[in-house]
């Protein structure tokens, strides 16, 4: 695809007008994997709730477009359902509302938005484990499961719902809890290599650390490209919101791993260390997230430094619009392709995800001046 100088100005106003399209079908639905060329809608209790409406935030944030407010407040409205359902939440309260009622209180001030940001905020807060110094991450999938003790490397971006709790009400118990997570990731999950862990499992009892377990990596000790984005991005706005200079030197350590493990085309691998039998499909959505981590990542480091992950972050947007989007295909809601969202359990492989959609907008608003993050 040709590109121009101004690929990042072609590349918003091409997501502008698909998103517009695509929300005639899609509507105040919540969208996850898109097969067989149509997002797949689940319930509003699902981890990925929050990223269609942070995608309709992201474009009328831009366009004033009305329609796009109004289904984004509808998909918030719906998750009042889940808020009082204890059993269905867990830690990804983080994703789901920072993209929704924290994104519509940033950018439009709404009382209401405000008050649910801050309720999410406190839920999320009632799942720190104090021996153990972390954030509990899910409830028992099937009767009889054991994970009390279990957090996930995923877990970093849902922190800054408990550090803008902070910002709003003044209380700094949400960002202990959050400083306390972050410190618990940098002494368990990021290995010495800058890659990293994604579930650790403690004696929810003692704090003690138990084992690692692979979980949507291949195996405990490979390297999941979208928990290595997660951590690079998380640690990143950990440092923004803190100043702690420790959690710059962790997002610098995943991402120098992270850069230096790319593929020609600057497109991850859903797992950086696999076997030569397993095949390689790409994350896009690993490689959106860590770009739009990188490009934050750089107007937090010192000016010399800015180049590196800046430049690295600007590579892989550009790969993923020229080489992964979906632009001229109308029979695609997805806005880039080729994500992985589960190998190990065979769930959504090379197709486009919605979080790797909103994550890559983020990224070329970001190249196109929009400093201003949600989370
Ligand atoms: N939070 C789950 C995932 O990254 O797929």
């Amino acid at each position: 695809m040709e590109t121009s100088s101004h690929w990042h100005e072609e590349a918003w106003s091409r997501i502008a007008k698909k998103v517009a399209s695509t929300s005639l079908r899609i509507g105040d639905g919540f969208p996850h994997a898109s097969v067989e060329g149509k997002y797949k809608l689940e319930p509003a209790s699902w981890w990925t709730a929050g990223f269609w409406p942070g995608l309709l935030w992201l474009v009328y944030r831009d366009s004033n477009d009305e329609h796009l407010r109004q289904l984004a407040e509808s998909c918030e409205n719906q998750l009042d359902q889940v808020i009082l359902d204890y059993d269905r939440l867990d830690h990804d309260i983080g994703f789901m509302w920072t993209l929704t009622s924290v994104a519509r209180y940033k950018l439009l001030g709404d009382e209401q938005a405000r008050r649910r940001g801050l309720l999410a905020a406190n839920l999320l807060s009632g799942r720190f484990n104090m021996q153990g110094k972390f954030i509990r991450a899910w409830n028992p999938w099937k009767p009889g499961d054991r994970n009390e003790g279990w957090a996930i490397i995923d877990c970093m971006m849902n922190l800054p719902l408990l550090l803008w709790a902070t910002d709003i009400t003044g209380d700094p118990r949400y960002k202990h809890m959050a400083v306390a997570h972050a410190d618990t990731v940098l002494q368990h999950f990021i290995r010495q290599d800058g890659s990293v862990n994604h579930i650790v499992e403690f004696d929810p009892e003692s704090g003690e650390r138990l084992r690692v377990h692979g979980g949507q990596g291949y195996s405990p000790d490979s390297a999941w490209s979208r928990g290595a984005a997660w951590a690079l991005y998380g640690m990143s706005l950990a440092f923004r919101y803190t100043g702690e200079e420790r959690y710059l030197d962790g997002a610098k350590r995943v991402a120098h791993f992270f850069i230096a493990n790319l593929p020609e085309d600057h497109v991850p691998h859903w797992d950086f260390r696999t076997p030569p039998e397993v095949v390689k499909y790409r994350d896009s959505s690993a490689g959106a997230c860590a770009a739009s981590g990188l490009l934050l990542l750089a107007r937090l480091v010192k000016d010399e430094e800015r180049s590196l992950y800046y430049e690295a972050g600007e590579r892989m947007l550009h790969s993923l619009y020229a080489n992964y989007g979906a632009w001229d295909r109308s029979d695609e809601e997805g806005l880039i392709l080729h994500g992985t969202s589960h190998y190990p359990e065979g769930r959504n492989i090379d197709v486009p995800l919605i979080y790797g959609d909103y994550f890559f907008a983020e990224g070329i608003a970001q190249l196109n001046g929009h400093d201003d993050l949600f989370w």
